[in-house]
């Protein structure tokens, strides 16, 4: 049989890499997007977002870039793909509806509803946003009413795990596949596409709809939940004098936990976790099982809980009042490696400590464009050391690597004293207090 033909629907971090993956891997990609600028910077060859490697990636395969396979190529035009793909992958957005925990569906549903009308003939349509459990099998149903294939136009679900900063090795080189199907053919197409991961020992795991919709929000829950944990037991360590960080180590030593995803401060953000707990506690809900979910309203909680601490530190550390005082923010992004802000933990609290009167001067490596959109009343500095200057408290809230480079003896000699807080304890406190450094971090002991 020929390669398969792949079309992708929807080019933010998933779709965008998902695309350039499917070209890498040899297959003929078409992708839309229904933001054309979006679709400009893309046709070019330059990632819509940062990503690391994602650029580097789509240059070698975007069509009309000099030198590239010329495997992958762009359209505005429902029609061209339906007509060109044998393999439709969703990879739209699902966000967090706005002021309820439910999730948006509006932008699968629309892309759905776009494109089934003009399935003519045999296709399968690979959802991999992440949604409540319970909407593949209604896409499906939808699916086979609309397009003229009728029941040849199948769908199946592979959720996708790829964590941002890391999103071209994840693609390329995930650690599982799954996939929801409700037949035979479904699974032979997509042994078919992930052929080359499956031949170099990724595990291929078949299910059901509902399971492989569960998969998704399970690992990120179970995900989520463990960075609450760390992060209750840094508030006990705050309360009883321990240290979170020494006790994530030495439990985490225990391979039945793991170390990972034990990094106490100010915990998740991002596009992801929050609203994907909220979501499942939503759709939960529905289901009359909201009982099994009710733990993760306190993941949430101590979740938040955790920026208000970080305001209430630097409160501290500034004798009580912010009104007036000056405060460097180091990072703006919900993690490093990326420039996606939103919900983003670091930038909550620096707009926390603004709206009470402080002034915030905020540097990120690569967040600075995006934080300026959400909050453009904020100060922004062009490096750490800008933004330090005359800091009455320095607080860093994502980890960017630049960061721990810092020198301490330097940058102490631009602020105007000598305060570090640390929200995600990844700064060495010893370097720092030796150059002279009062330094606080969540979850620690103060000395
Ligand atoms: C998360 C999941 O890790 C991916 O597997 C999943 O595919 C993705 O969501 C998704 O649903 O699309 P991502 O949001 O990119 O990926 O970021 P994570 O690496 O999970 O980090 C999330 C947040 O948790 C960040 O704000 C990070 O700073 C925080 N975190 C992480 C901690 O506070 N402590 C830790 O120990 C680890």
């Amino acid at each position: 049989m020929a390669s398969p033909r792949i079309t992708v629907i929807g080019l933010g971090y998933l779709g965008a890499t998902h695309a350039a993956a499917m070209a890498e891997l040899g297959f003929e990609v078409l992708g839309l997007d229904v933001v054309p600028e979006k679709m400009r910077k893309l046709e070019q060859g330059s990632a819509p977002m940062f990503e690391p490697g994602l650029e580097e990636l789509l240059r070698s395969h975007v069509a009309g870039v000099e030198g590239s396979s010329g495997r992958l190529r762009f359209t505005d035009s429902w029609e061209e793909i339906a007509a060109f793909g044998d393999i439709h992958f969703l990879c739209v957005n699902t966000p967090q509806k706005h002021g309820e925990y439910g999730c948006d569906m509006s932008y699968v549903d629309r892309a759905v509803d776009s494109l089934a009308p003009h399935l003519e003939r045999p296709a399968l349509v690979v959802g991999k946003s992440t949604v409540p459990v319970g909407s593949a099998e209604r896409l499906a149903a939808r699916i086979a009413a609309l397009a003229p294939a009728g029941a040849d136009a199948e769908l199946a679900w592979n959720p996708e795990f790829l964590r941002e900063g890391f999103a071209v090795k994840d693609t390329l080189h995930p650690d599982r596949i799954v996939i929801g199907v409700g037949g035979p053919r479904a699974e032979a197409l997509l042994r078919d596409v992930y052929a080359t991961p499956v031949a170099e020992g990724t595990p291929f795991l078949v299910t059901d709809f509902p399971t492989a919709e569960l998969v998704k929000t399970s690992a990120n829950s179970f995900l989520a939940t463990k960075i609450s944990f760390i992060n209750a037991m840094a508030e006990v360590c705050e309360a009883a004098g321990g240290d979170v960080v020494k006790l994530a180590e030495a439990i985490g030593h225990d391979d039945r936990i793991g170390r990972k995803f034990l990094r106490a401060g100010i915990g998740f953000g991002g596009g992801c976790l929050p609203k994907d707990i909220r979501a499942f506690m939503a759709r939960a809900g529905e289901l009359g099982a909201s009982e099994a979910l009710t733990f993760l309203r306190e993941v949430d909680s101590i979740n938040m809980r955790r920026r208000a601490q970080m305001v209430e530190l630097a409160r501290e550390a500034l004798g009580g009042a912010l009104l007036g005082k000056r405060i460097a923010v180091l990072g703006a992004t919900f993690k490093p490696d990326s420039d996606d802000v939103r919900d983003s933990p670091a930038l909550n609290v620096a707009g926390q400590l603004h709206l009470q009167g402080a002034q915030v001067t905020v540097y990120d490596p690569k967040g600075m464009h995006n934080a300026r959109a959400v909050f453009p009343t904020l100060g922004y500095a062009p490096s750490a050391l800008d933004a330090a200057r005359g800091a009455d408290v320095v607080l860093h809230l994502t980890e960017w690597a630049e960061f721990k480079e810092l020198d301490p003896a330097a940058l102490g000699d631009v602020t105007a004293a000598r305060h570090i807080l640390d929200g995600r304890n990844t700064l060495d406190p010893t370097l720092w207090r030796k150059a002279g450094w009062t330094f606080r971090a969540l979850g620690r002991p103060t000395l």
